[in-house]
């Protein structure tokens, strides 16, 4: 069995000859961690666009059916399950009695007026609250995975005004949650993470805001293939345009995820090589934290010059990298937006607030 210090190599490589989740599958085949009883899952969905199912579901290395009929014992997915109404929710019940599962939950949750914005079938003659449902099936779930930046902090359920009061999974239950954001969550994030779990029996390091660290440790911006143009300044003036895509507004100098490196579709391309910003969906803040999504980052304070989209090419690009990287982290410590009205991750605060971008002298 992989050792978890070759499990980590494995996960952060780049240029891998098979794809992630296909050796990952080959391992816990191995590793005989998943036969002959498959380690049960209920998948729940809350408010939700179901783009995490379909990111899933369109992995062809596993295909989907590897997973669910050699990795997994999926016991509950209201697109998956072949049987509908009452009985799917019987089954779900009886698989959550048994208090062995792990707990995948997709989209928001709804609690404004006591979560009557969102119900999940009916319980006893009554609408069963996606609030409820997800607090009843935590507090019996082994592990709690948060699949896309839904479920994880709201998304775009969440987006101002957020007239159902959505909130993130770890926002209403008390249990811990692995949170594993993107809109939609990268299928090899996901599988990651479920190997992680079901090899080690154990949670894979996470960062402050709970995201694996194997997928979500690294900045986007020291990722690229376009930062030799972002140090030279030569940017791209449109979307579609080659080049830096920093003054179109790209959020990979704020975003933690590996995206330039693993890439989707079945990893041939991602936002930035198709001449398009980031807009920064794997953040936790998302959409409204990267709002405008076309409009560039404030300009970055340096100790003794303050650069701007105009002059930043000048500037050392590793100085100005890691202070935007401070400049954001420094923000949201302080429970400030870089811009657009954003809920902060703190349990606590469920405030809004609204924060323009500043504008200096010479930026466009
Ligand atoms: Fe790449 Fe965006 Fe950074 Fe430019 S600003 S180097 S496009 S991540
Ligand atoms: Fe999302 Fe940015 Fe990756 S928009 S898909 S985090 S490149």
């Amino acid at each position: 069995m992989l050792t978890r210090r070759e499990f980590l190599k494995l996960c952060t490589a780049a240029g891998l000859s098979l794809p992630l989740s296909s050796i990952l599958l080959d391992e816990l085949v191995k590793a005989q961690v998943v036969k002959p009883e498959r380690p049960p899952v209920i998948w729940f969905q809350a408010s939700t666009c179901t783009g995490n199912t379909l990111s899933f579901a369109n992995t062809v290395n596993p295909y989907l059916s590897n997973v669910l009929l050699d990795i997994i014992d999926l016991k509950y997915h209201p697109n998956l399950t072949n049987s509908y109404g009452n009985q799917a929710l019987q089954t779900l019940e009886q698989a959550a009695e048994k208090k062995d599962f792990i707990l995948v939950v997709e989209g928001a949750i709804p609690t404004k007026d006591g979560g009557i914005y969102g119900a999940s079938g009916e319980r006893n003659g009554q609408p069963w609250k996606i609030v409820d449902a997800v607090r009843y099936l935590a507090e019996r779930a082994k592990y709690v995975v948060a699949v896309g930046v839904c479920a994880v902090s709201g998304g775009p359920f969440a987006a101002h005004p957020n007239p159902t009061g959505c909130k993130g999974v770890y926002e209403v239950i008390d249990q811990p949650v692995v949170n594993c954001p993107g809109c939609p969550c990268h299928p090899d994030w996901f599988v990651g993470t479920l190997a992680h779990i079901l090899l080690y029996k154990d949670l894979p390091k996470l960062d402050s805001f709970n995201r694996p660290v194997m997928f979500y440790g690294r900045l986007i911006h020291d990722l690229c293939d376009r930062r030799s143009y972002f140090e030279n300044g030569i940017f791209a003036e449109y979307p579609g345009d080659f080049g830096c895509m920093y003054k179109v507004g790209c959020k990979g100098p704020i975003t933690y995820a590996d995206c330039p490196v693993r890439k989707w579709n079945e990893y041939v391309n991602w936002p930035v090589e198709d001449n398009s910003p980031c807009i920064g969906c794997a953040n936790p803040g998302f959409p409204d934290a990267s709002a405008p999504f076309f409009e560039h980052l404030p300009s970055i304070r340096l100790p003794n010059i303050t650069v701007n989209a105009n002059t930043i090419g000048l500037a050392s690009g590793v100085i100005t990298a890691g202070a935007i990287g401070v400049h954001f982290v420094g923000s949201r410590l302080k429970g400030r937006p870089l811009g657009g009205t954003i809920r902060t991750p703190d349990k606590h605060d469920t405030g809004e607030r609204e924060v323009k971008p500043k504008k200096d002298k010479g930026d466009k």
